[in-house]
């Protein structure tokens, strides 16, 4: 992966509003064409109206016009090789495929890369309802 897309996490991390976990996260994506999509947690004082990194991202992303997401990075402050949460990987799921790459980060870069299908092993798919 070109570092661009672990600088771009890491400068959404920065701008991370996590004063109650004090946790920052940013995220990634890229899309095929080439634009990329940042995001960082947002937390709120009534706890679980907060709402992750990818999550914000993919605002970015659905509001920028959508696209084939190509790659994905994740970065955390105080935790190396972050994995995204389990609403996360649903989430991310709805927008890209088995084969998209998720770069797990720590502080100087990529540690491991896997695709979304590995993350997310039998996730929900909305096909049916559709
Ligand atoms: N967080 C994320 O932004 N992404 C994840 O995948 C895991 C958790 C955030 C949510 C909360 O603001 C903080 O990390 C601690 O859970």
């Amino acid at each position: 992966m070109p570092s661009d897309l672990f600088d771009a996490a890491r400068a959404a991390m920065a701008r991370a509003y996590a004063p109650y976990s004090k946790f920052p996260v940013g995220a990634a994506l890229r899309t095929e064409d080439g634009r990329v999509f940042t995001g960082a947690n947002i937390e709120v004082a009534s706890y679980p109206e907060g709402w992750c990194a990818e999550t914000t991202a993919l605002g970015h992303y659905v509001m920028g016009g959508g696209g084939r997401i190509t790659e994905i990075a994740v970065v955390a402050e105080k935790m190396d090789r972050i994995t995204p949460c389990g609403g996360c990987r649903q989430r991310l799921a709805e927008f890209t495929q088995a084969d998209t790459l998720l770069h797990l980060c720590d502080q100087n870069g990529i540690v491991e890369t896997v695709t979304m299908g590995e993350m997310l092993p039998h996730g929900f798919a909305g096909d049916t309802l559709k």
